[in-house]
């Protein structure tokens, strides 16, 4: 039976808005069948700094998907990013009925509520709780505990959780520029579902999307999430360090880091020269590519420094056979997965989204990774089709806005095949 349906993806990105209209029918493409590219408003490192601007380039960039696709819209898969995100890792037990005695999905639903119920101060909420893995009656790294026979049930789970601010004026834009909300996503699990590939995940790697304002990282081990985080790094540093050192206009700054810019200065010619616009009415100036590259190097150290010490600090970092994906806008940095690969000692390659197909013209980028992403997610995790490991979640799948929802995540690739 055909599980075709409409769905949105919206990223309210720091420097853009972008809303996708696709089909998904639980096959490995998306068919994307509508495009809305805005500039973003009313943002700053992730988040919502201003409702009423930023529900003003939701809003356009809804209309122009609207235009492209032919439909109109009312609700859209959200991604979420910010300073505001914590995820801890938690776990659930619960007990088995003995006449009964194998393990079911409510079972596992039931150990992954006991999961969630950690201490959940009333000002944030849950975003995700993924399953990492099972330990049935004492035997710990079990991946699919359906059909054991057990007396209990414990899960190791991943919970995403952010500050109910935070989503709130998220939701207020969104709704403002008429969408309700089908779901949050986080960033870094959306950019995931668009880049990785299924051996990647299984082996163990870290995506990394380097956006605008922020640096997006999610790990991925034995084919499930085990850390994510958020760092308000991005982009715009870069762009805001050449104008502060070259004395130029952001504007200008941000034109030769795209045009020009290349993350490891040693492999730019010494004398190779670019011509700059300065402010006003200056006539304009030349400066060293080199110089341009040596500042760029160092905002990008800085980004995979601290992106390493988040990944030591998890105590992940041995585990990532399959190194780094980077991804974002700030990706397409010439060089950038030479700095990745020195500065945290793993192997890194540059991705952009993958597994589209329709109108994809503008969105083969590394920036386009979360939207394309959301699309991915919704098509892999909640329509209850096959996923790529060819297994297929048996829950029910839930309409609306719910919360109920973050439960479980990912949990399609556990179950076993009908
Ligand atoms: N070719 C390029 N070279 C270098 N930087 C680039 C290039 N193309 C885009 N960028 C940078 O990528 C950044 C925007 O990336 P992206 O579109 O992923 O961000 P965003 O999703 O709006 O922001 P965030 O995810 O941080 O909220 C900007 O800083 C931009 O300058
Ligand atoms: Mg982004």
């Amino acid at each position: 039976m055909s599980t075709e349906r409409i769905i949105v993806g919206l990223d309210v990105g720091t420097t853009k808005t972008v809303t996708l209209v696709a089909e998904i029918d639980g096959s490995e493409n998306v068919r994307i069948i509508g495009v809305g590219i805005e500039p973003a408003q009313g943002m700053n490192k992730g988040m919502v700094v201003d409702v009423a601007l930023a529900a003003e380039s939701v809003r356009a960039s809804k209309r122009q998907a609207e235009r492209s696709s032919g439909y109109e819209i009312g609700r859209a898969y959200v991604s979420v990013a910010g300073k505001h995100i914590l995820a801890v890792n938690s776990r659930g037990v619960t007990g088995l009925n003995p006449n009964q005695g194998v393990v079911g999905n409510e079972d596992i639903e039931r150990a992954l509520e006991a999961a969630r119920a950690v201490a959940l101060p009333h000002n944030r909420e849950v975003l995700h709780v993924i399953p990492r893995t099972f330990t049935v009656d004492g035997q710990d790294g079990i991946h699919n505990p359906v059909g054991l026979h057990a007396y209990r049930l414990e899960v190791e789970a991943h919970i995403i959780t952010a500050a109910s601010s935070s989503l709130r004026n998220l939701e207020k834009c969104v709704t403002d520029a008429g969408l309700a909300v089908d779901r949050f996503v986080l960033n870094p699990l959306a950019s995931g579902e668009a880049v990785l590939t299924e051996a990647e995940r299984n082996s163990g790697v870290v995506v990394i999307d380097i956006g605008g304002g922020t640096t997006d990282i999610a790990v991925f081990i034995e084919g499930t999430v085990w850390h994510t985080a958020v760092i308000e790094v991005g982009g715009n540093h870069i762009t805001n360090d050449i104008a502060h050192v070259l004395h130029l206009p952001v504007v200008e700054a941000e034109r030769i880091k795209v045009e020009e810019g290349n993350a490891a200065p040693d492999t730019v010619d010494r004398d190779a020269v670019i011509t700059v616009a300065p402010f006003g009415e200056d006539m304009p100036t030349q400066l060293l590519a080199y110089d341009l590259s040596q500042i760029i190097e160092a905002r990008v150290e800085e980004i995979f420094s601290l992106v390493m010490k988040d990944l030591k600090r998890s105590g992940y970092d041995g585990l990532m056979p399959a190194g780094a994906v980077l991804t974002g806008g700030t990706s397409a940095l010439t060089n950038i997965r030479n700095v990745a690969s020195k500065v945290m000692r793993l192997p890194a390659r540059v991705a952009e989204p993958g597994n589209m197909i329709g109108l994809t013209d503008k969105l083969h980028t590394p920036a386009h990774a979360t939207g394309v992403g959301l699309l991915h997610f919704a098509n892999r995790i909640d329509t209850g089709s096959s996923d790529r490991l060819g297994t297929r979640p048996r829950r029910p799948r839930r309409e609306g806005p719910d919360i109920g929802k973050a439960i479980g995540d990912f949990f399609g690739r556990l179950l076993p095949d009908d």
